[in-house]
């Protein structure tokens, strides 16, 4: 398959296993245990059926929505994801540049192999900085000065990762920065030579966002090790009151799913939410956005941005989420998978490719504008 073949999420998966070293393709494509969540994700969005109207006269179609404060051209935004020059020499640099000739936002990662910076520079479209909450308060106060001097739009606090999720098939295959791999990781970067030139043909790896502060030189640290060792599981909820504070901005929660959660994020000033599990990465058996979308939005949704990500695949995914009151909708493997195959070409064709679902899928709902999708549109089996 080439890329112009590509016409879906699947498609680009299987061009991204067939580009990448088992090793990082296992590292993206994996989750959490048994990966219950993970599948759980997807499939939560067939629970509902989508009812239409017709004869509604939409010729044109408005898809923007406004959210955190930014107006998007789309109701998909980039979620922030970690090490993204692993999977194609471009990294964040393709996602940025995708993401802005789409008119969205992205998101750039603690973990992000290009500086936040750098991107911020680059582009106009809003940008979301992911932020982990380290043991080390002198270095989360760095980062958010560093993030705020640079003009990045929105924090996004990670909050469900005070721990690493067990992923087994990074255990197996070795997977960790910089590689520590097993024999049998090691084959299987063998047998993909290409990845291994553009790799070493290219900038060295780098960890911007913790280079000044951080030697992960020192030994191989693997991301559940990150977590567990560098990473505060005493954070509560004064620390992140604080850190509103000191940001004073546009701030938001990412892997809030318990209504009594959603409620005290809107109570210390947070102005969004985002419902996730982590894409299945982190507690395994934990419950799908989707599924936990409606009661979040009744609770809070009149006064915080509420946001979801997880298993989105298709522009009807997205308009599921939409018609229960989610603002805007995140992805993450979505965008990694072209980003694996093909660069900046990869993810700017995938969200295309999405932009053109969700245009569909509003013209045969009867809807020219995103805020006349309502849950009079679904339909629970
Ligand atoms: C992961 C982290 C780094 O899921 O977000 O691998």
């Amino acid at each position: 398959m080439r890329l112009r073949d590509c016409c879906n999420f699947h498609d680009f998966r299987q061009l991204a296993k067939r580009r990448l070293p088992g090793p990082i393709f296992n590292y993206i494509d994996g989750a959490a245990d048994d990966e219950t969540t993970l599948r759980r994700n997807t499939a939560s969005f067939d629970t509902c059926d989508l009812v239409p109207n017709v004869l509604r006269g939409v010729d044109t179609v408005d898809m923007s929505v406004t959210v955190m404060g930014q107006k998007l051209a789309m109701p998909v935004y980039c979620s922030p994801t970690a090490l993204q020059r692993l999977f194609h020499h471009q990294g964040e640099r393709a996602v940025a540049a995708a993401a802005a000739k789409h008119g969205t936002m992205f998101g750039v990662s603690t973990l992000g192999t290009v500086s936040l910076d750098e991107l911020r520079k680059a582009h106009s479209t809003p940008q979301v900085y992911q932020f982990y909450f380290h043991k080390d308060r002198g270095l989360n106060r760095a980062m958010m000065q560093r993030a705020k001097e640079a003009g990045v739009e929105v924090m996004m606090l990670t909050v469900d990762s005070i721990t690493g999720g067990n992923r087994e098939r990074d255990l197996r295959t070795g997977f960790s920065i910089p590689f520590k791999l097993t024999l049998a990781g090691m084959l299987q970067f063998a047998i993909k030579p290409m990845w291994g030139i553009n790799y070493l043909t290219h900038e060295g790896f780098k960890l911007p966002q913790l280079d000044e502060h951080v030697d992960m030189g020192g030994g191989a640290m693997s991301i559940s090790r990150y977590f567990t060792e560098m990473l505060d599981p005493s954070m509560n909820w004064d620390d992140v009151a604080d850190m509103v504070r000191e940001w004073n901005g546009q701030f938001c929660l990412k892997g809030v799913m318990s209504v009594a959660d959603a409620k005290r994020a809107a109570e210390i000033g947070c102005t969004g939410i985002v419902l996730s599990n982590h894409g299945g990465r982190q507690l395994d058996g934990s419950r799908a956005a989707f599924d936990q979308l409606a009661e979040i939005v009744d609770a809070v949704g009149d006064r915080i941005d509420v946001m979801m990500d997880g298993g989105v695949q298709r522009g009807t995914h997205v308009l599921k989420a939409l018609s229960l009151g989610a603002k805007a909708v995140g992805v993450g493997r979505f965008y990694l998978y072209p980003l694996a195959a093909a660069g900046q070409a990869g993810v700017e064709q995938a969200l295309g490719l999405m932009r053109t679902e969700i245009e569909r899928g509003m013209k045969l709902m009867g809807c020219s504008s995103i805020d006349q999708l309502s849950r009079e549109n679904l339909r629970f089996r």
